[in-house]
């Protein structure tokens, strides 16, 4: 069939399909994260969000709860706020709460159903804003944003929820490049990072005792098994968070208990017991650190801000005016 005569979801098959079968064909067997969140993985997402375990969501909110002065004052009236990965854009309410001078928010997610459904939510609530979600993987090359981004209006791109982190750094460096684009000259870069802490703690985080990222982690497979006609046996693989202190960061698997062979897509792939796919990264980075990674996507760190027990951070970023502009 030719690739014009197929819909956006036929493609967006194919390329899910491809990357399934190009990630355990490879040693270590890798699947790419960002198909965790179908609607499913979403609704499981916002519920670790809620664990007792999973720290992140409660620190951060707590810190936008401190600096939301300041945060909307660095906004500034009439601006274009533009948020990667938004999700149920949960946290951005306690910003879009205060700012009542934006003029326009631009919602930015993988998941499309999800999407329109926190647009709506959003549209009853906050009548006055302009709201124009995107569906797109920003993971991607960034298609050209200008119809969303008038001219003229200042953008402050926002990345709550350490995000940036599920990025290797080089490509953590070529997303904030994106972002210091989209923003401009005028603009700013605001984007939340976890800092590295405790093992314990952050192994807890990612390995919740009451199961749901095991759930969430599992539900990559579930998917796979719905949409691409997969047959694995969900239950024999257990997922794992790993600190891993050099690279900084946490691996996440889902470790075959014994040895088996799995079909997707009229493929076969072989599984030895104890064997990992890895399913996703999170990297902390130290302010001092991710001050240095911003500084090489022409982003100058301003201020850092962190929540009453220093747990997580957001750093403000200005980008850097380049020579002869
Ligand atoms: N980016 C966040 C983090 O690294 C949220 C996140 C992404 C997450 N994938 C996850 C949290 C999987 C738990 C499990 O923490």
């Amino acid at each position: 069939m030719l690739e014009s005569a197929m819909s956006p979801s036929k493609l967006s098959m194919r390329a899910f399909a491809a990357d399934v079968v190009r990630g355990l064909a490879q040693t270590p067997k890798e699947l790419p994260c960002k198909y965790f969140y179908d609607k499913r993985g979403s609704l499981l997402f916002d519920e670790i969000c809620k664990t007792a375990d999973y720290y992140l969501t409660r620190a951060e909110t707590s810190l936008l709860e401190i600096h939301r002065g300041a945060l909307v004052k660095a906004i500034g009236a009439g601006a274009t706020l533009v948020e990667f990965g938004s999700g149920s854009s949960h946290k951005t309410r306690l910003i879009l709460d205060r700012a009542t001078e934006l003029a326009r928010y631009v919602p930015i997610d993988i998941s499309a159903r999800h999407l329109e459904e926190t647009a709506q939510a959003l549209r009853a609530r906050y009548p006055r804003l302009d709201v124009r979600p995107l569906a797109l993987d920003y993971a991607a090359p960034l298609p050209s944003l200008d119809g969303v981004l008038s001219a003229g209006r200042r953008r402050v791109v926002f990345f709550p929820g350490s995000s940036i982190g599920n990025f290797e750094p080089a490509g953590a460096r070529r997303l904030l490049a994106e972002m210091a684009k989209v923003a401009g000259a005028e603009g700013l870069v605001i984007v939340g990072v976890d800092v590295p802490k405790d093992a314990p703690v952050i192994e807890r985080a990612y390995n919740d005792r009451e199961g749901v990222t095991a759930r969430f982690n599992r539900n990559l497979l579930e998917r796979i098994n719905r949409e691409l006609a997969g047959d694995f046996d969900v239950k024999r693989f257990v997922h794992r968070a790993e600190w891993q202190a050099e690279p900084c960061r946490v691996e996440m698997q889902l470790v075959s208990e014994v040895a088996q062979r799995v079909t997707v897509g009229g493929r076969a792939f072989e599984f030895g017991a104890g064997e990992a796919i890895v399913t996703e990264h999170c990297y902390k980075w130290s302010p001092d650190r991710f001050a240095a990674l911003a500084e090489r996507a022409a982003l100058r760190s301003e201020e850092v801000l962190f929540d009453e027990r220093g747990l997580v951070s957001m750093h403000i970023l200005r980008p850097r005016a380049r020579a002869g502009s």
